[in-house]
């Protein structure tokens, strides 16, 4: 057996499968509290539940952590957690982000703000594969130089969500609170979400990868800082510690290197380059494998890396499932009924438009936007248009990421809808319209606990051959719906968007 962990957002899950046949075997889930910056002894707390939950994982050869990417955790010299975490959703970083495009930028002889800022993006996207966002570690890292310096002093290791909760698994933290110590060597990581943080270049050293510690230097200040070690796909970073109490991990299970949460997405999903996914969760994400990442100066398109040796290309949306929720409060109705109130309505809402930054935006980026509802009449002031009008503004705004890919000149020959919204018939439908593709819809599944277990399984084959390919899981499409383009969608936002 394996277990998968997916330490996201807002809970812990974790699913323990058949290491041969990927059968699921047992789950557990966890919630913890939400937000844009938490106390990563919350995660601990829901992994130990959720472990609980599962029936305790003292049966599983392999544990394998996938998580949300990009969350600043400063751990001090004794590896106590400086402050609370600062998450891939927090957008307190934008200014710095555009400080340190600029500085990069700088080494340009074009005058002008403008060319400094294009040439900084440019040379962001060609060194590390991405512009800087609010959302990117190392942006993070220069709010805290800047905002909270006595905490910035003190900061010796910087780790991700996941590849923090892996190290507590292997017994190591603060003393006191841990069996092992703070041992900050111990901490590791894989490429896909070192490739997030924004001083890391997965493709440096003909693919091997490398850190750049020029650039933490730049956003910090200083560079003597521990950093995870990066490991390869099946590479195993320690074992899990005997006495995880109240969660029955057995000492001796292997832990795999873990991934970031679209990365081990795209595992379980089985992605190969031409395979486009688009999960609709907390975050909106248009994600494709390709063999080696594009240097997007534009800033659509991040280029990070999988969790196979691939490349990632992700466009990411910070409104995606919560403008449903947003719908369905102001609507007082359940997901059944936004669904039904959306399909209603004719395709375009006759006119209706939501432009969903309803706090801000990432792709395009516009940290401090708010939403827009244009075209309000008589007419379309009625709950079916304003359903429809949520649904397809959420979706106009991916279909935007997805352009932004197709720009890249990524082959696009598969689309997979997945997250919680995926199973609305609205969103379903109206994809295919926005999209203008076929859509495949998977069952139902913690995609991102699932490729985390499919690691650990590739982690235990690889232990006994070391050239062993990831197994053969398979993933089955529940629906599959034809195009449907209805290019008056996407017009009418289009016209919104480029005027607010
Ligand atoms: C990716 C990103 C989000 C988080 C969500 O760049 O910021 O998808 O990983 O957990």
């Amino acid at each position: 057996l394996v277990a998968g962990v997916d330490t996201s957002t807002q809970s812990c899950k974790i699913v323990v499968r058949d290491a041969e046949t990927g059968a699921l075997v047992r789950s557990g889930t966890a919630k913890h509290p939400d937000g844009t910056s938490i106390d990563p002894q919350h995660w601990w707390d829901a992994f130990r539940s959720a472990a609980r939950e599962a029936g305790g994982l003292d049966d599983v050869a392999v544990i394998a952590v996938g998580g949300q990417q990009h969350g600043l955790v400063a751990l001090d010299a004794e590896g106590r957690v400086i402050r609370d975490a600062i998450l891939w959703n927090d957008t307190r970083s934008a200014a710095a982000a555009e400080d340190l495009i600029d500085e990069l930028g700088d080494g340009d002889p074009a005058t002008g703000s403008g060319h400094r800022r294009a040439a900084g993006a440019q040379a962001w996207a060609d060194a590390v594969g991405s512009v800087l966002v609010a959302s990117l570690t190392v942006t993070k890292l220069r709010w805290l130089r800047d905002a909270e310096p006595e905490n910035a002093a003190r900061v010796a290791a910087v780790a991700l969500p996941h590849d923090w909760l892996s190290w507590r698994i292997a017994g190591y933290g603060p003393e006191g609170e841990s069996p092992l110590g703070p041992r900050l060597d111990a901490l590791f990581t894989d490429r896909s979400d070192a490739s997030g943080t924004g001083y890391y270049d997965a493709e440096a050293d003909g693919g091997a990868g490398a850190y750049r510690p020029d650039l933490l230097k730049l956003a910090l200040g200083r560079d003597d800082v521990a950093l995870p070690r990066v490991l390869g796909p099946a590479d195993s970073g320690g074992v899990a510690h005997a006495s995880v109490a109240g969660a029955d991990v057995s000492g001796g299970a292997l832990l795999g290197p873990g991934a970031g949460d679209n990365a081990a997405a795209a595992l379980a999903l089985g992605m190969t380059p031409g395979d486009i996914a688009i999960s609709i969760g907390t975050s909106g994400v248009v994600s494709a494998v390709a063999p080696a990442r594009t240097a997007d100066g534009s800033g659509a398109i991040n280029g990070f890396a999988d969790a196979t040796g691939n490349a990632l290309m992700l466009a990411v949306t910070l409104n995606a499932a919560r403008v449903l929720d947003a719908a369905r409060a102001v609507l007082d109705v359940d997901v059944h009924e936004l669904a039904d109130l959306a399909l209603a309505a004719p395709p375009g809402s006759d006119g209706l438009v939501l432009v969903p930054y309803l706090e801000g935006e990432r792709t395009p980026n516009r940290p401090d936007a708010t939403g827009t509802l244009h075209g309000v009449r008589l007419a379309t002031s009625t709950r079916e248009h304003l359903a429809r009008a949520y649904v397809e503004g959420m979706l106009c705004g991916l279909a935007d990421g997805l352009d932004a890919l197709r720009a890249q000149g990524v082959p696009i020959e598969r689309v997979m809808l997945i997250g919680g919204a995926a199973q609305s018939p609205a969103v379903q439908q109206v994809a295919t319209q926005v999209f203008g593709l076929a859509i495949g819809v998977p069952e139902p599944g913690e995609y991102v606990a699932d490729g985390a277990a499919r690691q650990a399984a590739w982690v235990l084959a690889a232990a006994g051959d070391p050239g062993a390919a990831a197994p053969a899981w398979s993933t089955t499409i529940a629906t599959t719906l034809d195009a449907d383009p209805r290019p008056v969608v996407r017009q009418q936002y289009a016209a919104v968007r480029d005027l607010v």
